[in-house]
């Protein structure tokens, strides 16, 4: 196999103090059917991990909620004690009853538990990132938000980020709580997030886009996403990485994957240039 590094995919200094390449990894692939219990597969996925940090990967993405636990567990047994850099973004926000079930639960004595839990489960003094996962509309915006200043002012985080929120929603936590990152679901056939996106860039905010590997009806054979793959030698998955990270320089996408043959093209997609001609017309073929 070339060469391959996410450190291709250029540098981003997480709310201005944290450098990561911008080609991260989402780490929730790595937990069983419906994101609930172990994986099919532990050896991989302990693999994948480990594969993650040879390959120059030096943003994870996690949740409590994903396994529940599984994810952060496994990332701990693969690769504590960590490498210098290594940044592990954390969530909470949920309760997981079940295959495919997601419970909002942003009460503050949950997401301060959950915090502790992923503490302790990550093998952590201080998590880097945590983010909410979700605003949840049945509490309080401001008390979900004032728990986040909370765990920032007692050390437990470092840095504090959203996820699937509006620009409203960033401005109303951006009134009690520094937010670095944000989170929506975003990729080359769906661009709902653009607002939010360019809102990002105007603030230095981190932008996660997540099912970065998205791309529907647009990889179809003779499509444009088919098309410039097969003109650059490369896979229509790469492909749309490669746009992600042109569209902006506030990009970390974070493709998941439970199989190190996966991670090695996403990575690879890092060195992977669009010129100007086909960015253009990949980023027409759908509406922003
Ligand atoms: N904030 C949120 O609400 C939220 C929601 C969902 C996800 N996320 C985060 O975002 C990350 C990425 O999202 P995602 O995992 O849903 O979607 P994704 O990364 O776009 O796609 C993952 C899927 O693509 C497959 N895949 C990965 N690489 C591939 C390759 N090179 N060739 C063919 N298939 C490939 C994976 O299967 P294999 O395992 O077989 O490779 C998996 O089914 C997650 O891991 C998680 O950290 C956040």
């Amino acid at each position: 196999m070339p060469h391959v590094s996410a450190a291709e995919s250029g540098t981003f200094a997480i709310g201005g103090d944290l450098p990561v390449h911008r080609l991260g990894y989402g780490a929730m692939q790595i937990t069983g059917p419906g994101v609930f219990g172990p994986p099919r597969d532990r050896d991989e996925a302990i693999r994948v991990l480990r594969r993650c940090v040879a390959l120059g990967v030096d943003f994870i993405d996690t949740a409590d909620s994903y396994g529940p636990n599984v994810s952060e567990e496994l990332i701990a047994e693969a690769l504590h004690p960590y490498p210098a850099g290594l940044v592990i973004a954390t969530k909470a926000g949920f309760e997981r009853p079940g295959p495919g079930s997601w419970i909002t639960n942003g009460r503050p004595e949950h997401l301060r538990a959950q915090c502790e839990g992923s503490l302790r489960r990550l093998k952590l003094e201080r998590i880097d990132l945590w983010q909410l996962h979700r605003i949840d509309h049945k509490v309080p915006a401001d008390e979900q938000f004032g728990v986040m200043a909370e765990l920032q002012r007692e050390g437990l985080v470092r840095h504090l980020g959203l996820s699937e929120v509006s620009v409203e929603q960033i401005e109303a936590a951006r009134r009690v709580v520094p937010i670095v990152t944000v989170q929506n679901r975003y990729n080359l056939a769906e661009r709902e997030a653009e607002r939010v996106l360019e809102h990002c860039e105007g603030l230095g905010i981190g932008f996660i886009p997540w099912y970065p590997l998205l791309t529907g009806r647009l990889a179809e054979e003779g499509g444009p996403l088919a098309r410039a793959a097969a003109r650059l030698h490369a896979t229509p998955a790469q492909v749309a990485l490669a746009w992600l990270l042109r569209r902006s320089a506030v990009m970390l996408p974070i493709p998941g994957t439970s199989r190190v043959a996966h991670l090695e093209q996403n990575v690879a997609a890092a060195a992977l240039t669009l010129d100007d001609a086909t960015f253009a017309e990949l980023s027409e073929a759908v509406p922003a």
